[in-house]
């Protein structure tokens, strides 16, 4: 753990790191990465983010937590001039993409908040789903890390979920149902709310030039092993409200700017 304050200059304090351990978070995704790498499955959230992404020949981009690297995928066949870097926890999802990326990219295996890469050396950093797997107080550490490896000029992409403000009963029931999952109780995992990012983002010193929401299928059977009476009335109850509807819901997109 001391690894973690190796070199910065506001140490995260003894009570942040003693909730969040490494080893565990990397056993989770280890044990996670074939299953996930399954059913991760191209969407509208993917699409969008293709269209959102401006890439120069030769610039370098960076894909934070890119596990099934299925966007990675599609961003290395639009942008093939380009230089994509992906960088996970886990050496399972490091396998699966030489497999499915063959000698096209350059993965790396590493923690978000101590990246092994030298100041200003990217271009462009793209992050979805990836950085709210820290407790809170740990999450505006990686966006300042983040940072610190873009040029000046350079766009970083944050897609998150769970952070838009409920708009009816079952975004309400939803968002309540995702805070009683394992790593959420126990402190491993935080979804800030859309503000909660923006304010991270601009202490980070990071501007933002787009903030957008974006529906993404939800897959009810994600909430099925949830114990408790609680979790399990409340997701008959989701259930019953999409009925035969396709379950969405919303993912925010920023995308931010190094000044
Ligand atoms: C929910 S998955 C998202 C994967 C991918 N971005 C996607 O859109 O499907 C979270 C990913 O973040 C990675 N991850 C978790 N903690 C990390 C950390 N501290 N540093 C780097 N990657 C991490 C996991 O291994 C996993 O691949």
């Amino acid at each position: 753990m001391e690894d973690y304050c190796k070199g910065r200059e506001k140490p995260i304090s003894l009570s942040d790191m003693k909730q969040f351990d490494l080893k565990y978070m990397r056993d989770h995704w280890e044990s996670q990465a074939a299953g996930y790498a399954e059913s991760r499955k191209w969407s509208g959230v993917d699409a969008r983010v293709l269209e959102l992404l401006e890439l120069e020949p030769g610039d370098n981009l960076l894909e934070i937590g890119f596990g099934a690297c299925v966007t990675a995928e599609q961003i290395i066949r639009k942008f093939p001039k380009s230089r994509y870097w992906g960088l996970d926890l886990a050496d399972n999802f490091i396998r699966i993409a030489r497999n499915r990326l063959g000698g096209s990219a350059f993965l790396v295996q590493g923690n978000t908040l101590d990246l092994p890469f030298k100041p200003e050396s990217f271009d462009c950093a793209l992050e979805m789903d990836a950085i709210h797997h820290f407790p809170p107080k740990i999450i505006p550490e990686a966006v300042k890390e983040i940072f610190k490896i873009l040029k000046p000029g350079a766009k970083f992409i944050i897609v998150e979920d769970w952070g838009a403000e409920p708009e009816d009963k079952r975004d309400e029931l939803a968002n309540e149902i995702q805070k009683l999952r394992l790593l959420k109780r126990q402190g491993l995992e935080y979804h800030p709310s859309d503000n909660e990012w923006l304010e991270m983002i601009e202490d980070a010193e990071f501007t933002v030039r787009l903030m957008e929401h974006i529906e993404r299928h939800l897959d009810l059977n994600l909430f099925e092993n949830i114990p408790g009476d609680k979790a399990r009335d409340k997701l008959d109850e989701l259930c019953s409200l999409w009925g035969n509807e396709p379950s969405t819901t919303k993912m925010t997109i920023f995308i931010c700017e190094k000044p």
